[in-house]
């Protein structure tokens, strides 16, 4: 099969032809359709990532088609639709079994290293192995992956659109529905309008949130923001705390939500939370190294502060019902889709990226 395989840490991605093994007990071989393009790519694809290795797939925001099953697969038949979950669900271990958290612990051991379950790989070039990223490695025309890790889908949802909710898209709308749990008439705040915030945007709408006040520096995203239900917006910046607490009466919101990666960033939603109930969900991811300052007393005055990875979306149960409500026209995923590219131009896709050029680039396989 082709692929795009990161070969040396701040170089290119090459795309090649790689060999893929037939999947093993409990792995399901899949034929990718769309895959987006994504900052964590980039992040390892550059060497920032002290736990990256090389060479590996990259692409971990698939979409496509169930091919073969491997022994033992109960779930998932040649043919069915799926999306790439890097957050697996199991259903069984203690994180699956709670509802508390998203956390499956069945395979992460493994799939940090770059390996399936086993402890192998199934990608090879002259009998080298070639590791997974993320579980998923869809950078690719095919992928092998476990069961767990991906979510059975309606088969009516364009491709396109379904491999949004592989991470950021999902991450966004968890953090609004499942984390914070937004109340109906609440007040938010989201900063950050990418993928991941404007996700955000959206969920607080789906929970019917009065007002949903979004920031970012960058007035085309905010624009954006306003089309998935933001209902005011502010440029983004050292005054954002001020021009918050202005806007609400001296309090701040009932909810806020930090999309950004930016530390200086998530002490300003900590501190745009409202006294007495405040909740600040944090879903950027940060620098290594890097802490997040907050001064106690906003604590004890009722503020709280949740972080959210994949937005608490249990993939395998969610993901399929996110993707319902985006087919019954309550998610407007459209806009979001800036460029549609091919396997070869995943380059393009990160230039794209780190340009700003618009939200997400989609592969499609042809
Ligand atoms: N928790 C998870 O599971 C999860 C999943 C996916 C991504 N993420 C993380 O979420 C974050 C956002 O991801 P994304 O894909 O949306 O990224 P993105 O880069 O597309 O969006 C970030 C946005 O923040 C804005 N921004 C920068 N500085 C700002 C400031 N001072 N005030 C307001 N806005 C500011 C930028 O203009 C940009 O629009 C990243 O840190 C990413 O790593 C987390
Ligand atoms: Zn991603
Ligand atoms: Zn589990």
């Amino acid at each position: 099969m082709r692929a795009a395989v990161l070969e040396e840490f701040g170089e290119p991605l090459v795309v090649q032809e790689v060999e893929l093994a037939e999947p093993q007990a409990g792995e399901v071989l899949v034929r990718l359709v769309a895959c987006g393009v994504c900052h964590t790519d980039l992040y390892t694809a550059s060497g920032a990532d002290p736990s990256g290795y090389a060479p590996t797939v990259l692409g971990h925001e698939g979409a496509g088609v169930v091919e073969r099953v491997g022994p033992d697969v109960a779930s998932l038949a040649p043919g069915d639709h799926v999306v790439t979950l890097f957050s697996p669900q199991c259903g069984e271990c203690i994180h699956c079994l709670d509802p508390r958290t998203n956390l499956c612990l069945e395979i992460r051991e493994q799939q940090n290293k770059g390996f399936l379950p086993d402890g192998t790989t199934r990608i090879s070039r002259d009998s080298d192995g070639i590791r997974h990223f993320m579980g998923c490695s869809t950078f690719a025309e095919y992928t092998v992956m476990p069961e767990i890790a991906l979510a059975k889908i309606d088969p009516e949802a364009p491709f396109e659109h379904a491999c949004l909710f592989a991470c950021g898209l999902s991450t966004g709308l968890g953090a609004a529905i499942n984390t914070a749990a937004v109340r109906a008439g609440s007040t938010c705040v989201v900063f950050g309008a990418g993928m991941v915030g404007l996700g955000a945007v959206a969920g607080c709408r789906l929970q019917d949130a009065e007002r949903i006040v979004c920031v970012d520096l960058s007035p085309d995203r905010l624009e954006l923001a306003c089309g998935q239900g933001a209902t005011d917006t502010i440029e983004g910046g050292e005054g954002a705390v001020e021009a918050i607490l202005e806007m609400t009466g001296g309090f701040g919101a009932d909810y806020t939500f930090e999309a950004t990666g930016n530390v200086a960033v998530m002490r300003q939603a900590v501190e745009s939370a409202r006294m007495g109930w405040g909740l600040c969900t944090v879903a950027g991811v940060a620098g290594k190294g890097e802490t997040l300052d907050v001064v106690p007393r906003l604590l004890i005055t009722g503020r709280r502060v949740a972080g959210s990875s994949f937005g608490g979306v249990k993939g395998r149960d969610q993901v399929p019902l996110l993707i319902d409500r985006c087919l019954a026209g309550e998610i407007d995923v459209e806009p979001f889709i800036s460029h549609r590219i091919s396997l070869d131009e995943v380059n393009r896709g990160f230039e794209l990226m780190e340009a700003q050029d618009g939200i997400r680039s989609v592969i499609e396989f042809s």
